[in-house]
């Protein structure tokens, strides 16, 4: 990887902040945009924005044309086929259509399974249609080192789990999940499984048969793509018994009084005019990283957070949260002493770091590691050994302001 070259797609990259060179580790957040998939979105709006699948005249029909390519190219991406993709605004909106859909045709004897290592996008539904609806959801515990406690798996996965959703890495911890191994471990039970993949689909490479999954739940802005972008992989057997959740134009092939068909796959679940853009900036993001190469994406990924973790441990009053480097993607929470993570973000500011502070949306997680909140910094394809040094130095500033 030509980790200087990629750099020089990144416009953003050549900013200060507070007159100093920005180094962007809030990428769990969302990714910075090369200029191919800005360019792509421009080209869209320059010279062929039309709505889709609506107009018989030119612009419509490459516009039509660009936006189903992009179905193709994010269904290579992850070894599935073009109509079991449909695309979505973010990670969120997917699991909240796969809560809705699934969720209403669940007994009150029926269980779903999550985890405490959730981000709240796959907590959150299935607790509020649970206690509405009467289904049971269970959660699975976790280990003191931030891993999944897979004895709480097997003695919660049970024959009335009709359910299992589960985080495949971890937002908070950058923990990677056996999701093949627990995608099993559903099927055995007739329950069917969902992944979300919010941050392992940027990272590392992404086989959906040879996962099993039914269902795998992204967001295009994590991985190079435009923000309001995402998408849902369904298997086509899983699709098609599935109802939609959004009901509108698009979604349909005949509506009369008596009754409405739904349209074929994936417009079945994309009601509304989509974000054309958008999704032709997904196949283009989707270009750039295959361009790359996910097998070296995630060497590098694994590269910086070894440095990271290694350098971290040197910082006065630290406390590193997670497994071992070799079960993690590039996600490091971490606090130092008793200073608040807002303070500590805003000392990083200072220094043009970007880093998240606070419960990353993963509240439960950090109750049952007895945390409140933690700073997080999360790296890239354009991250480098230097900025992480940056960002060693900007923390021992830290230490020294609020007298550690
Ligand atoms: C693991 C995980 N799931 C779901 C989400 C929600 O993603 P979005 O905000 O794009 O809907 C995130 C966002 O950080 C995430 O990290």
């Amino acid at each position: 990887m030509n980790i200087e070259s990629i750099r020089k797609d990144f416009p953003i990259l050549e900013r200060k902040v507070h007159d100093k060179p920005l180094v962007y580790f809030d990428n769990a957040a969302t990714t910075q945009k090369p200029k191919q998939v800005i360019d792509s979105v421009n080209d869209f709006y320059s010279n062929y924005n039309a709505n889709v699948h609506r107009g018989l005249h030119a612009l419509s029909e490459e516009a039509s044309e660009a936006y189903e390519k992009a179905h193709e190219k994010v269904g290579n991406f992850i070894n599935s086929e073009w109509d079991e993709i449909v695309f979505t605004k973010n990670t969120t909106e997917s699991l909240n259509i796969l809560a809705y859909s699934l969720g209403l045709d669940l007994k009150k004897d029926d269980e779903v399974l999550i985890t405490k290592m959730e981000h709240h996008a796959n907590f959150v539904p299935w607790q509020y249609l649970g206690k509405k609806l009467g289904f049971k959801v269970k959660y699975v515990d976790i280990t003191k080192d931030g891993e999944l406690d897979m004895q709480s798996f097997d003695s919660l996965l049970t024959n009335k789990t009709k359910i299992v959703s589960v985080i495949h890495v971890s937002n908070t911890l950058g923990t990677i999940n056996p999701v093949k191994e627990l995608i099993e471990k559903a099927h055995d039970k007739n329950a069917l499984a969902i992944v979300d993949g919010a941050q392992s689909i940027p990272h590392m490479e992404i086989d959906v048969k040879d996962l099993n999954c039914d269902f795998f739940a992204f967001s295009g802005h994590k991985m190079l793509a435009p923000t309001g972008t995402g998408g849902l992989f369904g298997k086509k057997e899983a699709f098609e018994e599935m109802n939609p959740f959004l009901f509108g134009g698009e979604m349909i092939s005949s509506v009369s009084v008596e009754k409405t068909e739904w349209n074929m796959l994936p417009w079945k679940f994309e009601a509304g005019t989509p974000h054309v853009a958008g999704g032709i900036g997904i196949g283009a993001a989707v270009d750039y990283l295959n361009k790359i190469g996910m097998d070296k994406i995630l060497k590098h990924e694994h590269k910086l957070v070894e440095y990271a973790l290694n350098a971290l441990k040197d910082v006065k009053g630290i406390q590193l949260y997670g497994p071992k480097t070799d079960k993690r993607a590039g996600v490091i929470s971490f606090n130092i002493a008793d200073i608040h993570p807002h303070d500590v973000a805003s000392v990083l500011d200072t220094h043009g770091i970007a880093v998240r502070a606070g419960a990353h949306c993963t509240h439960p997680l950090l109750h049952a590691l007895g945390v409140e909140h933690t700073v997080r910094a999360s790296f890239y394809i354009y991250n480098t050994e230097k900025e992480i040094d940056v960002l060693i130095d900007a923390l021992n500033d830290a230490v020294k302001i609020f007298g550690v």
